[in-house]
């Protein structure tokens, strides 16, 4: 029973697994963002990819969601953690918490955004209702919870195109449209991994206010300040999930 992890910004490495080796197919849709790292956290075995490469340098719309995922599989991995950078709409969202969103919003253009495209004997369309996997879900909540972390459970996570950041308008509608969360790696990791029945779940930590929610401007020495710290809490998180 193989985790994949897929971690975004300031998660490129995941401390306290035991490496058992590393490698970088090759998938029909080309090569996934990072080699795949194989390791162990107790009896389990894990298979992590940094989202953005590594070092750091795929911006959200250059990603190959779909080799990064067909990899993840080829590899056996049988569920999917995605761990996410995100935007705080919501009130309780305010940056250092963390939300496990329950629906999606898509606003991206432009990205291969299914393996059901080419050669098809028939058309498919898969349910995509709910997009996260309620238990997976559920777990990573109970997990916050005992661990006193400050969270929000459920949410609307609003996936946008980026690289630059929303204006503040552009966050208003998406409040408007009850959006809770923004980040720009939401989609269409999260259809794919359903294309291929994978159970995906999204930990996502709010790293700074929304366009338009607070004075300051978003930048990204502030960001990364907060990521620095949420990053050893979502270790925390991970390894309760998975060593269990
Ligand atoms: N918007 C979009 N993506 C993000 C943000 C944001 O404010 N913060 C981190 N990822």
């Amino acid at each position: 029973m193989s985790w994949g992890i897929i971690g975004g910004t300031g998660l490129t490495e995941l401390a306290g697994l035991e490496l058992l080796g590393q490698d970088w197919p090759d998938t029909p849709f080309g090569k996934p963002s990072a080699p795949l790292v194989h390791g162990r956290m107790g009896e389990q075995e894990v298979i992590f990819l940094a989202r953005h490469g590594k070092p750091h340098c795929i911006p959200p719309h250059r990603i190959n969601y779909r080799a990064n995922l067909w990899a993840l599989k080829a590899a056996g991995a049988q569920r999917i953690v995605a761990v996410n950078a995100v935007g705080g709409i919501h009130p309780a969202l305010g940056t250092g918490v963390f939300c496990v969103p329950d629906q999606i919003i898509d606003y991206t253009w432009g990205r291969a955004s299914s393996f059901f495209e080419d050669d098809l004997e028939h058309v498919v369309h898969v349910d995509f209702s709910w997009p996260y996997d309620a238990e997976l879900s559920q777990r990573l909540v109970g997990i916050l919870q005992q661990h006193k972390l400050p969270h929000h459970p459920g949410g609307v996570y609003a996936a946008t195109q980026g690289p630059r950041l929303e204006t503040a308008a552009e966050i208003a509608r998406m409040e408007r449209d009850g959006a809770d969360l923004v980040g720009m790696t939401g989609m269409p990791e999260a259809a794919l991994a359903r294309e291929l029945e994978l159970p995906y779940a999204c930990l996502a930590l709010v790293v700074n206010p929304a366009a338009g929610k607070s004075d300051e401007l978003i930048t990204m020495a502030a960001i990364e300040a907060v990521i620095t710290q949420g990053m050893s809490q979502v270790k925390e998180v991970l390894v309760a999930l998975i060593d269990r």
